[in-house]
């Protein structure tokens, strides 16, 4: 049997946040500058923001990855809620420390006084929504006794929400919001991805009205994309080993994007 000439293209677009798999975009990248500068400088706390879906842990994880060889940098990708257990997670993972005692703040803020690091730990938590007003506010006091340095993601629906909330207010050195795809970014996130793995013919079938048609499915939302698109080739796989005379492969119909929107729920019959 042969392979399914879908089932490559819809690996593509598995929901996965794994930094090998990141895009370049231009507007991404320019984030991507901005934010690995602001962890070089003498600075408090970074705040990642933006809804569900704009790619916050996908840059999270490239940061981290990029940062690792050079410096002493941790990643929690969910929040760790107990406060004993989140000072001890740090101790172990910046100072390679286990603590014989039970850990609270002020005993950790003991020890960063005795580590020394040539370059300040930086700290990424990811989802940090999910963190209490007053983990937060410890977070923040680590972040002023500037020996380590936090980078935030918080998902929001509404910027106001969270700019409001009082440790952000004054604290924050700077905000960094990301946003859903526009049409031609979302044209060239498509592409991109398909070309990784040398899908060329691929992604040579989307044209411009298929990419208006995802767009207005996803709003350029790139986690909603991931699962039209994974659906879409999963249907076309489908019909390639079952009814292979009715597929079109010049381009796609969008009436299989339809088809693909209905199935995860972004339409509804
Ligand atoms: N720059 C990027 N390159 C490649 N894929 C991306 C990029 N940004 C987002 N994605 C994809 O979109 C999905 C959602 O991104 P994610 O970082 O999980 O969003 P958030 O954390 O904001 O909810 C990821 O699974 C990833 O596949
Ligand atoms: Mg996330």
């Amino acid at each position: 049997m042969r392979n399914n000439l879908f089932d490559k293209p819809k690996d593509v677009f598995l929901d996965l946040v794994d930094p090998k798999e990141y895009v370049q975009l231009e507007r991404i990248a320019t984030i991507y500058q901005s934010l690995s500068e602001s962890v070089k400088k003498p600075l408090k706390m970074i705040l990642l923001y933006g809804k569900p879906g704009t790619g916050k842990s996908m840059l999270l994880s490239k940061l981290y990855k990029d940062l690792s060889s050079a410096q002493k940098v941790v990643l929690y990708q969910s929040p760790i809620l107990d406060d004993s257990e989140f000072f001890r997670s740090l101790a172990k993972d910046v100072y390679q420390f286990t603590p014989d005692n039970d850990i609270n703040f002020t005993t950790f803020m003991t020890l960063t006084d005795k580590f020394i690091h040539s370059t300040v730990p930086i700290v990424l938590l990811d989802e940090a929504q999910l963190y209490s007003d007053s983990q937060m506010e410890k977070i923040r006091l680590l972040s002023d006794s500037r020996k380590m340095k936090f980078v935030v993601s918080l998902h929001k629906t509404e910027k106001e929400d969270i700019i409001a909330k009082e440790h952000f207010q004054t604290r924050i050195w700077e905000s960094i919001e990301l946003m859903n795809a526009s049409p031609e970014e979302l044209k060239i996130y498509i592409q991109k991805k398909l070309m990784k793995v040398n899908c060329f013919d691929i992604a040579n079938m989307f044209n411009d009205k298929n990419i208006k048609t995802i767009f207005a499915l996803t709003e350029g939302n790139y986690r909603d994309t991931n699962k039209l698109l994974y659906t879409l080739f999963q249907i076309l796989s489908w019909y390639e080993e079952n009814q292979p005379t009715k597929i079109n492969y010049a381009t796609i119909s969008n009436k299989s994007i339809e088809m693909a929107a209905l199935h995860t729920g972004l339409i509804h019959a």
